[in-house]
């Protein structure tokens, strides 16, 4: 199939209705035709708020961490001044990958030609480039992509021109903050992989339907009240909420359980964080397609306080594989950053940058952060393009 017409998307969803008493799903296409997934990728991935990381990656300054949104390779970091940056984790130059995985670093020195970028993506030195004419590293920034940090979790946003995550997202900060508070001093605890055969909104429908719940996961329906079970909608989110972890059950211990409330969100599109009766525990699976009918989750198992696997947020970490979720538990590490308990998510305050120039800021706050914005270095341009339509064949 083509790239699909307007005219396609209307008969594809002709069966959805408002009322969800007389809708049904799309068509068979939508979930296994190349197409769609391509349009996918541009319409939806590439322009809403992709889950990355939870801030602890991102504590300190130097700090960085590497994913693929929506085919796109993208770094984040953490510059001096405590602000989070974000761009295209191609060079300007010849288009080389410049981070790989997560760390620390304080310069972005890229592998083929050695050119080095401040960590606000300001391009700071190019070896041999003194007789250039017109040619000033002052004048050139890595392509920037949209940041925020919204509780404890670090979101990018391939549309410069997307409405802020704070905005968008309402209410869910202040429900977060109330229903597990301790968010932002959880670690790091386990990942586990998940390769689905099924399209990434069928495994959405599913996390969304508790139909299936009474048949399939019987073990789950005495962890719950199900007769507590409640399903709130609120703009692009929504949460399911039931009590839970008070009385015995076939599901798993919950002797002195601290948090008896069985709470799960939805962000659209494709953010799920979970919230498990039992001790403090927090996790996010992050649903990403991964080619026609196949999807990919690293849902994080449900994690113990002093688990043995927590690991340090900025080793170096081969990443050749987005981590898409990631559980929590707290007490087996302590933030550093003490933070107010006013239940907001308070962003770090603005100190002078000490590490460059803050200029490429300004530019991503007023320039779209597309890598097919016309570049100073022609040849950057033209091969992140090149970059950015492999990335989307599957190819490198
Ligand atoms: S310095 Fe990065 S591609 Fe040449
Ligand atoms: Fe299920």
């Amino acid at each position: 199939m083509a790239r699909p017409t307007p005219a396609d998307l209307d008969a594809i969803g002709a069966a959805w209705q408002p009322d969800p008493h007389a809708s049904s799903t799309l068509g068979a296409d939508a979930y296994t035709d190349p197409a769609w997934l391509d349009l996918e990728l541009d319409a939806i991935f590439s322009r809403s708020w992709q889950w990355v990381c939870h801030v602890e990656q991102l504590r300190e300054p130097g700090a960085y961490v590497t994913a693929q949104v929506a085919g796109h390779p993208v770094a984040i970091t953490r510059a001096a001044d405590g602000e989070l940056n974000a761009f295209y984790n191609v060079c300007r130059h010849r288009a080389h990958q410049l981070l790989e995985g997560a760390g620390t670093t304080r310069r972005i020195v890229c592998p083929y030609h050695a050119w080095t970028y401040g960590l606000t993506g300001q391009l700071m030195g190019a070896p041999l480039t003194q007789d250039l004419i017109d040619f000033d590293v002052a004048d050139i920034c890595l392509h920037g992509v949209r940041v925020e940090e919204l509780a404890g979790f670090v979101y990018v946003n391939l549309d410069a021109e997307a409405v802020p995550l704070i905005e968008q997202s309402g209410t869910l900060i202040e429900e977060l903050a109330r229903v597990a508070p301790d968010i932002e001093r959880l670690t790091f605890a386990h990942r586990l992989t998940y390769e689905i055969a099924s399209d990434w909104k069928n495994v959405v429908d599913n996390f969304l339907e508790c139909y299936h719940c009474p048949v399939a996961h019987k073990d789950f329906c005495t962890l719950v009240e199900m007769d507590t079970y409640e399903v709130v909608t609120d703009g692009i989110w929504s949460r399911q909420y039931a009590e839970a972890g008070k009385t015995a059950n076939s599901a798993y211990d919950v002797e002195d359980a601290s948090v008896t409330m069985q709470t799960v969100w939805w962000l659209w599109p494709n953010t799920c964080l979970l919230r498990f009766p039992g001790r403090p525990n927090f996790m996010v699976l992050q649903i990403l397609p991964d080619g026609p009918g196949r999807t990919r989750t690293d849902p994080d198992g449900p994690s113990r306080p002093s688990t043995s696997t927590s690991r340090s947020p900025n080793r170096p970490q081969p990443r050749s594989r987005r981590s898409a979720t990631s559980t929590m538990s707290c007490r087996s590490r302590t933030s550093r950053s003490s933070r107010a308990s006013s239940g907001a998510w308070p962003r770090r305050p603005s100190k002078p940058d000490a590490s460059s120039s803050s200029e490429c800021r300004e530019a991503r706050r007023t320039r779209p952060g597309d890598p097919s914005t016309p570049s100073t270095t022609s040849t950057a341009s033209s091969s992140t393009r090149i970059v950015r339509r492999w990335s989307r064949a599957g190819v490198g």
